[in-house]
């Protein structure tokens, strides 16, 4: 078969600024998938995408190529409306793990399809598989069928899910074309429009422990995220939020699920608790439930009743007792004052350090591992009191972890008046 295009021809294209047709981009996510156009072809147009980007319909070009690799998912028959959330990621982020029963509580369908921590942010099935016999991996058959009886999952995406962009992905990963808009965009809204859901949430983060440091930066991915999201027919919107400081008061695996329980049981901290209700109340109003009490379903139980369903019915014991790690170490304050900042990314790589992440796709995770902060930026503090305290299996994890946090918080001088930045910076919408 004579092919319609060379590679060679549209890196050309790209590299010298000019826009690929819709069938150029459809052909070479098609060849690349299909092994074709090989790795170099690849990392070369990924670069040039890089350097020159993709105006809005070639993204779109290039997302729906992307969810043409694999399957797509259909709910339509489930006789329920569909919404999620997906978070570009960050220190403490257990968001999701409330999120999903509180919102299928009010009947809404969520199926959250979530992947696991690489670097400095965790992944959300490594957190959940720190309960005792929960199961990440479900057919497609067995995820449908959970989510008609109990109307929410968590589990692990398929690997017929957007497999162009697993490749895509993995090449990018290592040719340093990570932090391209319209890749990220195309990347994460590929996987979520294939995975079928009506409604959708973006949490994109902004600051030290977020994938964009900076506000201008996440709003620029959040604003294309939507674009592509409302292009494709979803409901979609988006909130910008704070990443500068660690979310809630666990960092780590089991942990963060004991935190996640805390909320559900209509405790937990103020932080987590705000933004998952704030995301609930987003999913719902765009799956039709708009002006619901959200918190009314943390505090009257509905919400805690689908997570115990939804864990047993994955195998889990939702009253078993989680890991605890055999060995701490507790950090106390040197001075009285107030706690004016705590950095997220240092704590988050303290965090991996201890084991509670993993360095290498194939390595383990130490589910006890992590750290609990006792303290948040605001807090009055006098000299000996305990911060936080850091959990490993082995005692020799502490040095890295204690060197990575040196630096990462300050304590200012007693009476100094600290003013936060608000957690939720700004609301997007489709335009
Ligand atoms: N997450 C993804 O799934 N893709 C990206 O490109 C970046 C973050």
């Amino acid at each position: 078969m004579i092919e319609p295009y060379a590679a060679v021809d549209l890196i050309r294209q790209k590299r010298d600024g000019g826009s690929l047709a819709t069938e150029a981009i459809d052909w070479l996510i098609s060849r690349y998938t299909s092994g074709y156009v090989g790795d170099e072809q690849m990392a070369a147009m990924a670069m040039a995408i890089f350097l020159n980007g993709m105006d809005r319909r070639e993204i779109l070009d290039l997302t729906t190529a992307m969810i043409n690799s694999g399957e797509r998912l259909d709910y339509s028959q489930l006789g329920r409306p569909t919404a999620d959330k997906h978070s570009t990621g960050g220190v403490g982020d257990k968001i999701t793990l409330p999120l999903m029963p509180l919102v299928a509580s009010f009947g809404v369908a969520v199926p959250q399809l979530s992947g696991r921590g690489l670097g400095h942010t965790g992944g959300t099935l490594d957190k959940l598989e720190s309960i005792p016999g929960w199961r990440a991996d479900l057919g497609n058959e067995e995820m449908y069928r959970q989510l008609q009886e109990l109307g929410g999952v968590i589990c692990a995406a398929g690997a017929e899910l957007a497999p162009a962009d697993k490749k895509l992905y993995a090449l990018r990963d290592i040719t340093g074309t990570v932090e391209a808009i319209p890749l990220i965009a195309s990347s994460i809204m590929s996987k979520k429009i294939a995975e079928g859901t009506g409604a959708l949430v973006l949490d994109v983060k902004y600051g030290s422990g977020a994938f964009m440091r900076d506000l201008e930066k996440a709003r620029e991915l959040a604003n294309t995220m939507v674009a592509l999201g409302s292009d494709a027919g979803l409901n979609i919107s988006a909130l910008l939020t704070n990443m500068n400081v660690p979310l809630g008061l666990t960092i780590g695996n089991a942990n963060e699920v004991r935190e996640s329980v805390e909320v559900l049981a209509g405790g937990g901290p103020a932080d987590v608790v705000e933004l998952t209700c704030e995301l609930a109340r987003e999913m719902l109003a765009l799956a039709g439930q708009p002006d619901v009490d959200v918190e009314a379903h943390l505090k009257g139980g509905q919400a805690m009743d689908v997570w115990r369903a939804t864990v047993v019915a994955q195998g889990g014991d939702p009253d078993a007792k989680l890991p605890v790690a055999p060995e701490s170490h507790e950090v106390r304050a040197d001075r009285d004052g107030v706690l004016v900042s705590q950095d997220a990314y240092q704590f988050g790589v303290a965090a991996w350090r201890l084991g509670a992440g993993r360095a290498r796709k194939q390595d383990p995770v130490v589910h006890s591992a992590g750290i609990d902060l006792a303290v948040k930026p605001g807090a009055t503090i006098k000299a000996g009191d305990l911060l936080w305290t850091l959990h490993a299996e082995d005692a020799s994890r502490f040095a890295g972890a204690l060197e990575s946090l040196s630096g990462a918080w300050e304590i200012a001088d007693p009476g100094t008046v600290f003013e936060g930045a608000p957690l939720i910076a700004e609301r997007i919408t489709a335009k």
